[in-house]
């Protein structure tokens, strides 16, 4: 009988549970009523009585171990860390965080949906580009100062490559390969040799329209125009058209639209006009139909083109337009609500 209570014991030592119902089975197993322990119990009573005070102190030390040891077991679970102790399931999930489109994005779209309901499609070209589809073919003359290096990025290896200037060369592009009607929108990034400042950047973006087909008249031009402020300003939006010049667009207009800040009547904003400019617009020059392909005797087209920094400035009042390019969180943040 001794050598069972120390086997036991040397049993009861080596005890391990995983998890409460491995501990009560090993509970059953040996302090049970049916258990070794118990079973040795009994054999006791039958012992011979000389051996019975060394046996039962050996016996009451089994006992006391087993016990002991199963507390221990149950204790170490009940402190285990988990890590799922002090979930709160009824509380709402953490909010996931999620990025913010950048405003300019916000603006392009908000432009380009505009346009894609007037049925024009967006179309792109590269912005590394040469020569021809920045300038030679939209009527630029050869003596043009945007030719200078002073305003435009050129490859030095290859002065005929150059970094567009402007989302025009797209038109080229497009009218090249296809034939009227054409009807597209050129979103894009465009580069200048500009120093940064607030107020200029070396790159910024453009959105360009194009649309070329049989009798297009400037009164199209202008309902484009006037739907397109409304649309981006509100409905009660009004439109100045100025003459200008641009190379590639006879005749050509500058668009103002009433400022939308003092409704017209003028404040700081509008410089006390009333007017704020907004975008390049004009009939496509029949030169550059000509030099892309297209037969000017029968097909004629509107253009327009604006930056798109310009207009968020116009939406948002951004002062500075570095701001558009550092990434600032803090910046971008504040577009949320926009998104
Ligand atoms: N390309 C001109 C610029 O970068 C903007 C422009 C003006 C585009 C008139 C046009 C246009 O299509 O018709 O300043």
């Amino acid at each position: 009988m001794i050598a069972k209570i120390e086997q036991l014991l040397a049993e009861v030592d080596a005890m391990y549970a995983k998890n409460a119902d491995e501990l009560e089975e090993l509970r059953v197993k040996y302090l049970g009523r049916k258990g070794s322990i118990s079973q040795l119990m009994q054999d006791f009573r039958t012992v011979d009585p000389k051996q019975k005070k060394e046996l039962g102190v050996k016996l009451n030390e089994l006992k006391t171990k087993t016990q002991e040891k199963i507390n221990e077991l149950k204790a170490a679970f009940e402190t285990q860390d988990t890590g799922y102790d002090d979930i709160d399931l009824t509380l709402t999930p953490y909010p996931q965080k999620l990025g913010t489109r950048h405003p300019l994005s916000i603006v392009r779209n908000e432009i380009i949906d505009i346009f894609a309901r007037l049925g024009f499609t967006i179309a792109e070209g590269p912005e590394i580009e040469d020569d021809w589809h920045v300038f030679s073919a939209l009527n630029f003359a050869e003596d043009h100062p945007a030719r200078d290096m002073q305003d435009t990025f050129f490859v030095e290896s290859h002065p005929d490559i150059i970094l567009r200037t402007h989302t025009s060369s797209v038109q080229t592009r497009t009218m090249e390969r296809s034939q009227p009607p054409i009807r597209i929108i050129c979103p894009g990034r465009v580069y200048r040799n500009e120093a940064i400042s607030y107020r200029a950047h070396c790159f910024f973006h453009q959105v360009e329209a194009l649309y070329v087909d049989k009798d297009v008249s400037f009164a199209d031009l202008k309902q484009v125009l006037l739907l397109f402020a409304k649309e981006m300003f509100g409905e009660n939006t009004l439109i100045r058209l100025r003459p200008s010049y641009f190379p590639f667009t006879e005749p050509s207009a500058e668009m103002d639209i009433s400022c939308h800040i003092c409704g017209g009547k003028g404040c700081p904003f509008c410089k006390h006009t009333g007017w704020v400019e907004i975008l390049g617009c004009g009939m496509v020059d029949p030169n550059v139909l000509e030099n892309c392909g297209i037969d000017s005797r029968t097909y004629s087209g509107y253009a327009l083109g604006m930056g798109i920094e310009r207009i968020t400035n116009l939406k948002y009042q951004v002062k500075d337009l570095r701001l558009f390019s550092e990434n600032d969180t803090r910046f971008l943040k504040e577009f949320e609500s926009a998104n």
